[in-house]
């Protein structure tokens, strides 16, 4: 394929990206290598070599928030051909950014799923900040956002001494993790961890940060910066998707209003009260009351600790607490995207500790949560919560639980086998024969 080369869409330490287009007057965006600051042969031949290797390591690499190397060519100038964006996210930062504010939790939701994906395969970005990350129009019409510009990535066990020694680093130092800017090759998950915090920080907060410190911020999300960007990697948030779900926690709790009236008992949530058997009693009358403010209220102030110690303290009482949550979240259609993957944890995350009726509970908040926001990730928890290595008793026991639903499941059953390919043969046997009985 040939390309009528236009104008220049932007320009970093390696490379000059230029907007490509083909015979049929589709457009692309190009990448060459370049040498855009001052270095010596040696030392350029090894940058060259390394943007080949990159670029292999991407065009290997699919995922729907990574931008997708569509061809490339080696040689003394190589390059590569990808996808053109609208614009990248810094640009966004700079022209729009209440939009961009209104929209923090998709924005850094699509960058952690690249995220993790990446570290799961052990590699590490290492370079994220606004200007790597570029937005697609999905054809749905919403925008999507995927990480770009691996030119600093990692393979865990590159050697990457002498490239250290480039001031590759230069003008990312914003976004750096502290640990890398004296041994590129310590990075790990928690640096782009380290990374990611710096850019939720740039969209959501006005205030300045230190180069390679832990971020200060008056914000909702003070507490979270603090544990994402602390010196010691290892005491950060282990993965991209545990920072995103605390993210999404504190933004639901934020939007939800709060009952003056049970400001006190919801404030008392981490603190020594959790200890006192009556605390929970409040807590349970508070809930089961029947008005749908306060359990709203309520629930969106506990976390899952808080969920945990309410069964490990009160017994019976923290598992009729359990009970209320899971069908507080059968119960709502509106939970943001993000949250339900929290809410799906919290529930799986009792489930050794709580009665068969309860475990089942939750089990079915997975089903009817799943299949209203159409989460796929909570589809497959519902469809794994009942499988076939369970127990053999409980088994025995949602089967029975099923059958008092009766048929009220089925059009939930029916979505699951649309969206996530699922086939009733996959739950236990005992399962599978009751759902099939009843929606046949
Ligand atoms: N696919 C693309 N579509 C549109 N603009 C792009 C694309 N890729 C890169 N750019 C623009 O070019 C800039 C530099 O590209 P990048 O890959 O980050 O190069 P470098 O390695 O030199 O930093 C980006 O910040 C972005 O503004
Ligand atoms: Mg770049």
């Amino acid at each position: 394929m040939s390309f009528n080369i236009g104008e220049l869409l932007g320009k970093g330490g390696f490379g000059n990206v230029f907007k490509a287009t083909d015979g049929d007057g589709n457009s692309y965006a190009i990448k060459y290598f370049a040498q855009n600051q001052p270095m010596n042969a040696d030392l350029l031949e090894n940058v060259r070599k390394r943007f080949i290797k990159e670029v292999r390591i991407q065009k290997n690499i699919n995922h729907p928030n990574i931008v997708p190397v569509i061809e490339s060519w080696e040689g003394d100038k190589p390059s590569y051909l990808m996808p053109i964006a609208t614009c990248s996210l810094a640009d966004e930062i700079e022209t729009n950014k209440p939009d961009v504010a209104s929209r923090y939790l998709e924005i850094i939701s699509d960058i952690a799923l690249a995220l993790n994906y990446l570290h799961s395969l052990q590699i590490c970005h290492r370079d994220l900040k606004p200007q790597n990350i570029l937005r697609f129009e999905t054809d749905e019409g919403g925008p999507v956002y995927r990480i770009s510009d691996f030119g600093l990535i990692s393979l865990k066990e590159s050697n990457l001494s002498n490239l250290t020694a480039t001031g590759m680093r230069k003008g990312s130092d914003a976004y750096t993790a502290p640990e890398i800017t004296q041994k590129l090759s310590t990075a790990c998950a928690q640096t782009d961890v380290y990374s990611l915090a710096c850019i939720l920080h740039d969209i959501v907060d006005d205030g300045v940060r230190v180069p390679c410190g832990v971020i200060e911020s008056g914000t909702s999300f003070g507490d979270i910066f603090a544990v994402a960007t602390r010196a010691d990697p290892s005491k950060r948030f282990p993965t991209a998707k545990s920072f995103v779900d605390a993210v999404a926690d504190v933004a639901f709790s934020v939007s939800t209003p709060s009952v003056p009236a049970f400001e006190d008992l919801a404030n008392s949530f981490g603190t020594n009260s959790e200890d006192n058997p009556e605390f929970w009693e409040s807590v349970l009358s508070a809930v089961t009351g029947g008005d749908r403010a306060v359990k709203n209220f309520i629930f969106s102030k506990i976390s899952g600790e808080t969920i945990k110690n309410a069964i490990g303290v009160s017994g019976e009482a923290g598992q009729q607490i359990y009970g209320e949550y899971c069908d507080w979240v059968a119960s709502r259609r509106d939970f943001p995207f993000e949250y339900c993957d929290v809410l799906c944890e919290r529930i799986l995350d009792c489930f050794e500790s709580v009665d068969f009726e309860r475990r089942f509970q939750g089990c079915y908040a997975l089903l009817v949560l799943g299949t209203s926001h159409n989460r796929w990730h909570v589809e497959h928890a519902f469809m794994n919560s009942l499988g076939p290595e369970i127990d053999e008793a409980f088994a025995q026991r949602a089967a029975i639980e099923f059958r008092v639903l009766d048929k009220m499941i089925c059009p939930q059953i029916r979505h699951l086998e649309r969206s996530i390919d699922a086939s009733i043969k996959h739950f236990h046997p005992a399962v599978s024969k009751a759902i099939s009985e009843i929606c046949v």
